[in-house]
């Protein structure tokens, strides 16, 4: 699409854009539709070189709808729409945060429409996000596997990392970020395993290996081999794109059409970097005709 406002650089040629020529602190109704068509079409965009404190990356974020709820990670106290995504130089050999695939908050009842993330303090090599095309993922399964899938649900739930069993985040009591863990975290919430994007109608697959715990009415090793199949395809190189921070770079992605995860290469270094969410609607998909009016 032609953008007015805005130079818009894919980064490849399946997921991900740069975005220069704006200042995420001055925007107006005209340049926030690109970037929000941006987002839509790229899935996850960047910018460079964007000096945002606390209010302001919060301005920016109300820019696109409403905060999200941020459930077992302790936000900024003046913040509670904040979270500060930190790693410090001493913290070596530990699990960090967001290191394995997957999208916002999925055991939410309407996760995430969007996050952003804002970097303050970036280590000198390593520390990349990788993102994933959740549409390309669905869009290049066989016709025989679409069948299968579509009328299938999934079960999301918080547990694996944020319950009070063993965690995949590893030993909880972190320096530099606290960990929530709660027995509510082990509820389950059904979602589509392809969700119908609100926005642009395409159909992407929804499931992911932290929050997605099995498929709804299928023995458990039945479960586990589709969606191991699933999740392997979705992060297919072709499908994903990786972003190298710099101090002051933002990202925004598209959590109904994207997975990702931070890379965990830079023990020795700080990083450290400032998060906030969208709220979304409660994901909608095939296997859900029929529930349409409920939904919002
Ligand atoms: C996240 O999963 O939200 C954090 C991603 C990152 O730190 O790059």
């Amino acid at each position: 699409m032609p953008y007015n406002k805005i130079h818009v650089e894919p980064i490849t040629g399946t997921i991900g854009a740069e975005i220069s020529g704006v200042d995420l602190q001055n925007l107006s109704a005209e340049t926030i539709a690109e970037i929000r068509s941006a987002f839509l079409e790229h899935v996850v965009i960047f910018f460079r070189d964007q000096p945002l404190d606390i209010p302001q990356l919060k301005t920016f974020t109300s820019h696109f709808g409403s905060f999200g709820i941020e459930p077992y990670v302790k936000t900024m106290t003046e913040h509670p729409e904040v979270i500060a995504v930190v790693k410090e130089a001493d913290e070596v050999n530990t699990i960090n945060f967001g290191g394995h695939w997957h999208s916002d908050w999925s055991f939410q009842e309407a996760p995430p429409m969007a996050t952003i993330l804002h970097s303050q303090d970036i280590p000198p090599y390593g520390g990349d996000t990788v993102f994933a095309n959740m549409y390309l993922a669905y869009e290049t399964l066989s016709d025989g596997m679409k069948a299968i899938i579509d009328p299938l649900i999934a079960i999301h739930s918080a547990r694996r990392p944020y319950g009070t069993g063993k965690s995949i985040l590893g030993n909880s009591k972190r320096k530099s970020m606290t960990i929530l863990h709660s027995e509510d975290a082990h509820a389950e919430m059904e979602h589509p395993v392809v969700r119908i994007h609100p926005e642009t109608g395409r159909k992407a697959l929804f499931v992911n290996p932290v929050y997605t715990t099995r498929l709804k009415g299928m023995s458990e090793t039945d479960s586990r081999e589709i969606l191991d199949k699933l999740f392997h395809h979705s992060v297919r190189e072709i499908f994903t794109c990786r972003f190298r921070w710099r101090v002051n770079s933002l990202a925004m992605w598209d959590n109904r059409a994207a997975m990702h995860l931070a890379l965990n290469d830079y023990d020795g270094f700080r990083r450290a970097l400032n998060r906030t969410t969208v709220a979304g609607d409660r994901p909608f998909g095939s296997a859900m005709r029929g529930q349409q009016e409920h939904v919002a």
